[in-house]
C-alpha cells in the first residue's frame, strides 16, 4: 500500500470513493470502497512530501482487454473459530500468495470467535459472509441449525464482542466477482444451499457466467468440473501427504466448482485443515491440507463447555 489516490481518473473510481492504490508483483490497482479493482490505469498518488500528483506507471487503455493477471489468491473457508487451524494454514502458505480470500463461516462452533475475526481482517483483502456468521451475528436466528449448531451458535454469540458482531453484519453475501472467478459461500443462487453431489452440482455448472466459481459451505476438499466435452467429475485430492494434495488445471472450455475445504472443521473424513490457492497466470488451483494443534484447539473447546460432539468431531473429520 502506498498512498491514498486523490484524482481518480475513471468514472467507477468517480463513482465510488477509492480506498488505496496496491502493488502486486509488476501491475498496479486502484481499490475502491466496494472493492472494485480498477486494473492498469494511470494511478497517480499524493507524494507526502511534495504534495504533488506523481504518476505511477505510463497510462494504459482502460478500454483494451485486460490483460493476463498473474495474481496468486489464497483461499480460506469455514474456519469455525478455529484459530489453531487458520494460524497453521498462513503459516503454510506463507509467500505464496498475493491476496486472501474468505468464503464465509468466521465463526461457529470453535472456541475463539474474536481472535479468528481479527485474524481475517487482518489477513483477507475479500471476505463474505457464511450462514454461522449471520446466525452468531443475529442477521438469522438459528432455527433451522441442529441442536449442537444452536448450543455453539448461542456461546459464539455471547463471547463476540459487539465491534466484532458489528463486522459479522456488514459483510456482504456472495456471489462476488473477482478477477476471472467469483466467490460463494453456498451456491450462486442461495448463499446457504450445500453443493454435495453431482445432482445439486451439474445445474450450476451448466449455468456458470464464469469459467470458475469458489465455494464453502460443505466442509468437504474438492469440488466438480465440467469438461469442455461435457464430462462431469468430482475433484478429488490426495489425502496421503501433507501440503498440497492437488494441482488442478482450469482448461479452456471447463467449468468449475472448487471447494478449498474447511479450515477448522473439515467433514471430508480427513481432519487436518483444509486451504487453497488459485493462480490466475497459471490456470491452477493447488489444494493443501496441514495437520494443526488439534489438542490444543479440542482443550479450549473443553474449558468454554462447548458440547462433548462438537470436541470430537475435530479428530474425525466429520
Ligand atoms: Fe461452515
Amino acid at each position: 500500500m502506498l498512498g491514498r489516490v486523490i484524482r481518480p481518473p475513471f468514472e467507477i473510481a468517480a463513482q465510488d470513493s477509492v480506498r488505496n492504490i496496491i502493488g502486486i508483483r509488476t501491475r498496479w490497482f486502484i481499490l475502491t470502497e466496494s472493492g472494485t479493482h480498477v486494473k492498469n490505469c494511470l494511478a497517480s498518488i499524493l507524494n507526502p512530501l511534495h504534495s504533488q500528483f506523481i504518476p505511477m506507471r505510463a497510462a494504459l487503455n482502460y478500454n483494451a482487454s485486460p490483460p493476463e493477471l498473474n495474481v496468486r489468491y489464497l483461499i480460506i473457508s469455514d474456519i469455525h473459530s478455529n484459530l489453531e487451524g487458520l494460524e497453521k494454514c498462513l503459516q503454510l502458505a506463507r509467500g505464496q500468495y498475493d491476496q486472501a480470500i474468505c468464503l464465509g463461516d468466521l465463526v461457529g462452533y470453535g472456541p475463539d470467535p474474536n481472535a479468528v475475526v481479527d485474524r481475517v481482517r487482518e489477513v483477507a483483502s475479500r471476505v463474505i459472509r457464511g450462514n454461522h456468521d449471520k446466525a452468531c451475528c443475529g442477521i438469522s436466528d438459528a432455527e433451522d441449525f441442529n441442536l449442537l449448531a444452536r448450543i455453539g451458535t448461542l456461546w459464539t454469540r455471547q463471547e463476540l464482542t459487539p465491534e466484532r458482531q458489528a463486522f459479522l453484519r456488514e459483510l456482504p453475501s456472495g456471489p462476488m466477482a473477482i478477477d476471472s472467478f467469483q466467490i460463494v459461500h453456498g451456491s450462486l443462487a442461495d448463499e446457504d444451499e450445500y453443493i454435495v453431489n453431482a445432482t445439486q452440482a451439474l445445474p450450476v455448472l451448466r449455468g456458470l457466467k464464469t469459467q470458475t466459481v469458489l465455494f464453502g459451505h460443505t466442509h468437504h476438499q474438492g469440488g466438480f468440473v465440467l469438461n469442455a466435452d461435457g464430462r462431469f467429475q468430482s475433484i478429488h485430492c490426495d489425502s496421503r501427504n501433507d501440503g498440497r494434495t492437488l494441482v488442478l488445471t482450469l482448461e479452456d472450455g471447463g467449468r468449475y466448482l472448487i471447494n478449498p475445504g474447511s479450515v477448522g472443521q473439515p467433514r471430508d473424513g480427513d481432519w487436518r485443515a483444509a486451504f487453497a490457492i488459485i493462480d490466475e497466470g497459471k490456470r491452477e488451483v493447488e489444494y493443501f491440507r496441514t495437520p494443526y494443534d488439534l489438542p490444543k484447539t479440542q482443550g479450549k473447546m473443553v474449558k468454554a463447555g462447548l458440547p462433548e460432539p462438537l470436541i470430537r468431531r475435530l479428530e474425525l473429520g466429520r
